[in-house]
């Protein structure tokens, strides 16, 4: 089983029910494969393994000329010609890595075409199909075309090359830096596998923290390695670059971008870099921020900076990733203020192939935050999305949390630049500004744990991540959907109950941690458990007090008008309904008001039972979560039924001690009893 916990959505477990079983072999006879490309061969190795898993029976490979009540994979320049004008105005609508798949009826032979207009482009399509047979759907008569909405769908690893990952909880790296490169792991191609069945098509190796070594040619050489094993899966390799990389490794006194010798480094390294991985994606940068090295360190700014990468690299067709996650002490009336302020003024600066990332909230990956002010501020710039999937603020790989439904709030905002309806999806994938890349980017919560990812729901946010990177559009529901059937099972007596349990996931982690808009009450450091009371840090922004301000007087930053006045960084539609008390979402209250304990909540209770209630409500949801899964033992296997159960036990351990913590905490000022229906800490 701990095959299973391996094998993540691609199970392709048997089916048992006999008919449908005939169904799907009576449409699936034979495969024809047009081509012979590496890509193309991973394709059939995969639907070979898919169908006889799931179906019982090896399909054969045929010629290209028998076929009848088969499926033909091919790119279009391999179809014969007939098919293409058959497919005309599939054609005319798919986007470079979309896939067609369509059954085709043509002098009484009646056949699956699965197809794009490369070959990575036909290899998701076969994991679409098989996705449709995972999920017992109808395979007959079939006419899908999906292109993916965003050009660069990638994850960042912030792994270390001693192979500790910062913020990780599955275990170490999964890169093998000590073997590199003579030794392939497996894990790197069911890696790259598993990606390329839900569309993502880049990975940024090491940390955002980086190190300058691993653009050494002897770190380079086990990067290569990686790259030749990735690219059959249309899984791009690039790389953070530490800005301060020419001095660290190239013997030079300055790393200052307007510097003749820096320029011409970094051109060599590129070209070095492409001599060995010639489809190499480019660089991710964290610069001047949390004590990176970066242009300000000479004087320079963020533009003179991602420009420099971004003509090395231009040649080659690579692209800089230029993070605006950037804040520091000496501007420390809002933290939540400085990206937008910092980056504004740049608009229209950055070279076409730099884009900037940008978190999807204004702090650090909160379990809730609203849309960061920076998205649809840029209209001249690309701009990025950067969510976080592995899990520093929501309880590791511990708590089972859904995270589509948080991506999905923040992509479905509404940030009214050129007027309503302007969702942060719209501005990400490039509709509303017509911009020249898009992308989004999410954190890894990869490891080499067996499972990959720690708790075996994470597995979910991975896969979602995933799916929502092809279509920021896509429901979190139907994403669940899919998942739970191609990981566990189609039974719906389980899959209807265990999706409840997932949807809810997020909201009750926001209201067992921070409710009504409270953030950054974690722990310093590990971020894992409550510690609000913590105020004995060296920086004011990191400390907990300074972002819930519980007084006497009550609680919140008050970031309207009257405060921090980090409203004003919005369209004034959106602006003016955060500032106004009675407008602002009860969800984002206390992230932008700072209100008595007396004050009056919609539904009639003062703020302090209010939270109070909110976290007994999150500590219920728990419990509602543990007893939905208890059920499920007679539909699942058991080891993956126990590692559920058990981490689920700690879980409502612990939203508990979030809820007395908090509670405890916060009662010093509000000096009131808790209300009725909120369980007495013990
Ligand atoms: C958070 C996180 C750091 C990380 C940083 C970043 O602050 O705690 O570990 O380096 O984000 O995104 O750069």
């Amino acid at each position: 089983t701990a095959q299973k916990d391996y094998k993540l959505w691609l199970q392709y477990e048997s089916k048992t029910d006999r008919e449908i079983i005939t169904k799907y072999l009576n449409t699936i006879q034979g495969i024809t494969i047009l081509g012979n490309s590496e890509t193309l061969k991973v394709a059939l190795a995969e639907l070979d393994l898919g169908l006889e898993n799931m179906l019982g029976k090896k399909i054969t490979h045929q010629a290209d000329n028998k076929q009848n009540n088969s499926i033909v994979i091919g790119n279009k320049s391999s179809l014969p010609l007939a098919l293409q004008e058959n497919l005309k105005s599939e054609f005319e609508k798919v986007s470079k890595d979309g896939f067609i798949i369509k059954t085709i009826t043509s002098k009484g032979k009646k056949n699956i075409v699965i197809t794009g207009k490369n070959d990575v482009a036909v290899l998701y399509g076969v994991f679409n199909f098989l996705r449709l047979i995972q999920t017992n759907k109808s395979i007959e008569n079939l006419a899908i075309v999906d292109s993916p909405k965003t050009d660069i769908r990638i994850l960042n690893h912030w792994d270390n090359l001693d192979r500790t990952v910062e913020r990780g909880y599955a275990g170490f790296s999964l890169w093998n830096w000590h073997t590199l490169p003579d030794f392939i792991d497996q894990r790197y191609i069911d890696y790259a596998r598993a990606n390329a069945s839900i569309g993502i098509n880049g990975t940024v190796l090491n940390n955002v923290n980086a190190n300058a070594l691993i653009l050494t040619p002897q770190y380079l050489e086990k990067v290569q390695t990686l790259a030749t094993a990735f690219r059959p899966y249309g899984l791009k390799v690039y790389l953070t670059a530490r800005f301060s990389a020419p001095i660290e490794i190239g013997g030079l006194k300055t790393a200052d971008p307007l510097d003749s010798n820096v320029i011409n480094w970094w051109k060599n390294k590129v070209a070095e870099i492409y001599a060995r991985i010639p489809d190499f994606g480019g660089f991710l940068v964290k610069a001047n921020s949390e004590g990176q090295p970066g242009p300000q360190n000479y004087g320079r700014n963020h533009v003179d900076g991602a420009n420099m990468l971004a003509d090395a690299l231009a040649p080659f067709g690579g692209i800089v990733m230029w993070r605006a996650f950037v804040y520091s002490e000496h501007d420390a009336d809002d933290r939540a203020k400085q990206a937008y302020s910092e980056f504004v003024p740049y608009d229209g600066k950055f070279r076409d192939n730099v884009i900037v990332q940008v978190k999807n909230g204004a702090i650090d990956f909160q379990p809730r935050e609203p849309f960061h002010p920076l998205f649809g501020a840029m209209p001249k710039t690309n701009t990025m999305m950067e969510f976080q999937i592995t899990q520093e603020y929501l309880g590791f790989s511990t708590h089972l949390v859904y995270l589509p439904k948080l991506y999905q709030e923040v992509l479905e905002s509404n940030t009214y630049r050129k007027g309503n309806g302007a969702t942060v999806a719209k501005i990400i994938d490039g509709s509303l500004y017509n911009n020249k890349i898009t992308g989004i980017a999410g954190v890894a919560n990869i490891g080499n744990d067996l499972n990959w990812t720690g708790h075996p729901f994470a597995q979910a946010n991975w896969y979602g991540f995933g799916r929502l990177a092809w279509n920021p559009y896509l429901d979190s529901e139907i994403i669940a959907d899919e998942w739970l059937k191609s990981t566990f099972s189609n039974d719906e007596n389980f899959v209807k109950p265990v999706k409840e349990m997932m949807l809810q996931s997020r909201e009750a982690v926001v209201n067992y941690m921070t409710p009504l808009g409270l953030h950054h009450i974690m722990d310093t450091g590990h971020h894992y458990g409550p510690g609000p009371w913590v105020n004995n840090l060296s920086r004011p922004e990191w400390n907990p007090v300074y972002y819930h301000k519980a007084s006497k007087n009550g609680i919140g930053f008050d970031r309207s008008k009257t405060g921090s006045n980090a409203t004003v960084q919005y369209v004034p539609e959106v602006a003016k309904l955060f500032d106004d008390v009675t407008t602002c979402p009860e969800k984002d209250l206390l992230w932008f008001h700072h209100l008595s304990w007396d004050y009056k909540l919609k539904s009639g209770h003062t703020l302090w039972d209010g939270i109070a209630l909110k976290y007994q409500e999150g500590v219920d949801e728990v419990a509602a979560m543990n007893a939905t899964w208890n059920k499920m033992a007679n539909y699942i296997d058991k080891e993956r039924f126990k590692e559920v159960q058990m981490l689920l036990n700690i879980q409502n351990k612990e939203a508990k001690w979030w809820r007395d913590a908090c509670l405890l905490y916060f009662q010093q000022f509000s000096g009131k009893e808790l209300p009725k229906g909120v369980e007495k800490p013990t």
